[in-house]
């Protein structure tokens, strides 16, 4: 049994590491890795194939940034051949970056049966490029594995049928599970600035900041409004901040970034953190104020209070069952916010249903369950053999 994984952006990188752990436990299956190339640099790349122990690519598309459309045609094109050779027997992609889409793209023109792990998230903002990506992924894929109940109800929602859907928790949280402990433990190199114990102590409370979203950074009204509060924030509780590229750029452009270094002192801008660097400091950080996705599960993973700058969230869960709060692009609240988790330490939260660290042990039981059924069958047969093995919308537990 072949399985193709297409892997492309820093948070695909988390989520195939522990599929590909578990996909070792089955001596029938046969792992290829692609990655796409769309992150490449060291920190946003390769730190995460190291750290998380994930095996080199097989093969590296090299495509490189672009605009939306060349980086997704420049994918689909390099993964055809690379499809050709290998003949899958499922193509797995994970979350909603483009690389997800070229792929997925590129499986359904080929007649190659696609998974998609973390189905049905819905910010049901069609601003954010994330979320095109996942409402046509999910619209061309025969699996759909599932984090939270809403991803259910969307997936019904938009017709998608029921046999087609899994319950099966959060790949996401399952790598965390795993290097939580490491992570706590790793050391901070000294080109953080961390070590520079006046500007932050993490032994007392500071906060963490995430920015990079094209909503929070790609229009100066709005990234002047947010930078604007965490300076405020930061005359309070000391921030640490590290910086995406874009974001940097962004910062550059609108001329924040030489402000940053002189009157905002609170804010301390490093790198790009690693995934064990970055785990590290969630888990002792007094709050997080993110625009990410994957950041908003964590801390609710963690228990950590999270103040998220954006209007909508397409993980509800994190707000209804976790510490989540959205705040919207509004500097006041952000601000008002900070005061509340810094009076009584923010919500608290619960640990949402399956998120156990056991999610990607049963996306591969169920991919080694079904497939070898469909073997036998045209791709013209596969759907209706789908439909056959008698797994209906369901929680895999
Ligand atoms: C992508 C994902 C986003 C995810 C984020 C995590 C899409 C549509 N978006 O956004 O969902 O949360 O990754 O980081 O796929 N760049 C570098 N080095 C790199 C990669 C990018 O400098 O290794 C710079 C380039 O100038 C590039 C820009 O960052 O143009 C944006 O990169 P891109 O991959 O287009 O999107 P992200 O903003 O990273």
């Amino acid at each position: 049994m072949r399985i193709l994984t297409v892997v492309g952006a820093r948070p695909n990188f988390v989520k195939v590491a522990p599929l590909l752990d578990e996909m070792k436990r089955y001596p029938e299956v046969e792992t290829i890795l692609v990655h796409t190339g769309q992150h490449y640099d060291y920190q946003m790349s390769r730190a995460f194939f190291e750290e998380l122990e994930i095996p080199k690519p097989h093969i590296n598309l090299d495509v490189g940034s672009g605009t939306p459309v060349r980086q997704t045609a420049e994918i689909m094109l390099r993964l055809e051949r690379v499809m050709e050779q290998t003949q899958p027997h499922v193509m797995v992609a994970v979350g909603d970056v483009n690389s997800t889409l070229s792929a997925a793209l590129t499986a359904v023109k080929m007649g190659y049966p696609i998974a998609h792990v973390e189905a049905g998230l819905r910010s049901l903002d069609r601003n954010m490029p994330e979320e095109i990506n996942r409402i046509l992924t999910d619209a061309l894929a025969d699996f759909l594995f599932v984090t939270e109940q809403s991803g259910v109800e969307n997936l019904l929602r938009e017709g998608r049928p029921k046999e087609r859907i899994y319950f099966v928790g959060n790949v996401m949280i399952d790598a965390l599970k795993r290097s939580l402990e490491r992570a706590r433990r790793h050391p901070l190199p000294d080109d953080l600035g961390l070590m520079d114990r006046s500007m932050i102590n993490l032994d007392r409370p500071f906060g963490l900041v995430t920015l990079h979203r094209p909503a929070t950074v790609d229009d100066p009204t709005v990234l002047r409004e947010v930078w604007t509060a965490l300076e405020n924030v930061a005359a309070e509780i000391p921030l640490i901040f590290p910086v995406h590229p874009r974001t940097q750029s962004r910062l550059e452009a609108c001329g924040l970034w030489r402000r940053a270094g002189g009157s905002s002192a609170g804010i301390l801008r490093v790198r790009p953190l690693t995934y064990l660097e970055f785990l590290h400091l969630q888990s002792k950080a007094t709050l997080v104020v993110t625009d990410s996705g994957g950041v908003q599960e964590e801390t609710t993973a963690l228990g950590v209070p999270c103040l998220t700058v954006r209007e909508t969230t397409e993980r509800p869960i994190t707000v209804t069952e976790g510490t989540n709060v959205l705040v919207g692009l509004n500097g006041t609240r952000l601000i008002d916010e900070v005061h509340t988790v810094l009076r009584d330490g923010g919500k608290k939260g619960r640990i949402p249903n399956l998120w156990d660290g056991q999610a990607s042990a049963r996306i591969v039981r169920t991919l080694v369950h079904v497939i070898p059924q469909t073997l036998a069958h045209s791709h013209d047969g596969w759907h209706d053999c789908l439909a056959g093995v008698g797994m209906a919308a369901q929680t895999v537990a």
